[in-house]
């Protein structure tokens, strides 16, 4: 039995990392959950976030998976170290490796964060970057209005340029040369915040750095899958599963066939 990297998120924006754990394990099967019918997690308190984090992942446990990706940075923030104690698998977030990417990318020093309400407000990821670098100096901004974009499909329709622009504006006239888009729902919108930002400052998505320790620590462990056949996703959700499919389909290019299976949360 081949057993799966589970990933996470509070809807569509985890496909984001998923995406990029295709690109770079092409032989892992993925379990995803996207929480779609409670999405977003950003203005919600963290023991809810924490709550709702729990019980998709005593959803996953059932598949046996060898690692659990939190590909969602407000349940990162919320939950990582509590799950980490309770599962007795590897658990990942999307913010350490974020802030990884970010100071090996800054020149200057002045990096720049947007997330949700939750993700800015607990402060997880300038701790994060000091950790890593005391002398960083970060700038964060909310942007509340991007993930019920996203999670409507609304990632290249007319005026979301605008909405990305009224949601930079006061971290455009920044000193920074880097951005972390601290929200797994920001590289749908990769174009419009480019766009606005301009081309001197640096977008970084968790992503790809997410997937490079997904690689690492499956390695150390000798756990990489081995088989030469084509690993067969499940997706799964607990809202509108026709919806899940088409933003699913537009961002990984037709990998889901059938529609995800609903999973109804209480
Ligand atoms: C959200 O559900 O509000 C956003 C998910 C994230 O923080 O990555």
């Amino acid at each position: 039995m081949q057993h799966a990297i589970a990933i996470l998120d509070s809807g569509v924006g985890g496909l984001t990392v998923a995406k990029e754990v295709m690109r770079q394990l092409p032989r892992e099967k993925i379990i995803y959950f996207g929480d779609t019918a409670r999405t977003p997690y950003g203005p919600r308190s963290s023991d809810q976030v924490r709550l709702f984090t729990e019980q998709i992942v005593d959803f996953l446990l059932q598949f046996e998976p060898k690692m659990i990706v939190i590909a969602c940075n407000t349940a990162t923030a919320a939950a990582l170290t509590y799950i980490s104690e309770k599962v007795n698998i590897p658990v990942i977030g999307v913010i350490h490796p974020g802030a990884r990417a970010a100071i090996s990318a800054t020149k200057t020093g002045d990096v720049g964060v947007i997330g949700t309400v939750g993700t800015i407000g607990s402060g997880a990821y300038t701790a994060a970057l000091k950790e890593l670098s005391p002398y960083v100096n970060v700038i964060s901004e909310a942007c509340p209005l991007l993930v019920p974009l996203v999670e409507q499909g609304l990632f290249r329709a007319e005026g979301t340029t605008d909405i990305v622009k009224r949601s930079l504006q006061n971290i455009r006239d920044t000193s920074i040369d880097c951005l972390i888009l601290g929200c797994t729902h920001y590289p749908f919108l990769m174009d419009s915040i480019q766009e606005v930002m301009g081309s001197n400052v640096k977008l970084i998505s968790s992503a790809d750095e997410t997937a490079r320790e997904i690689s690492t620590i499956l390695y150390e462990k000798g756990q990489l899958a081995k088989s030469d056949e084509s690993p067969v996703h499940q997706f799964f959700c607990s809202g509108d599963g026709e919806i899940f499919k088409k933003i699913a389909n537009e961002w990984l290019g037709e990998q889901i066939r059938r529609t995800p299976v609903v999973w109804q949360v209480s």
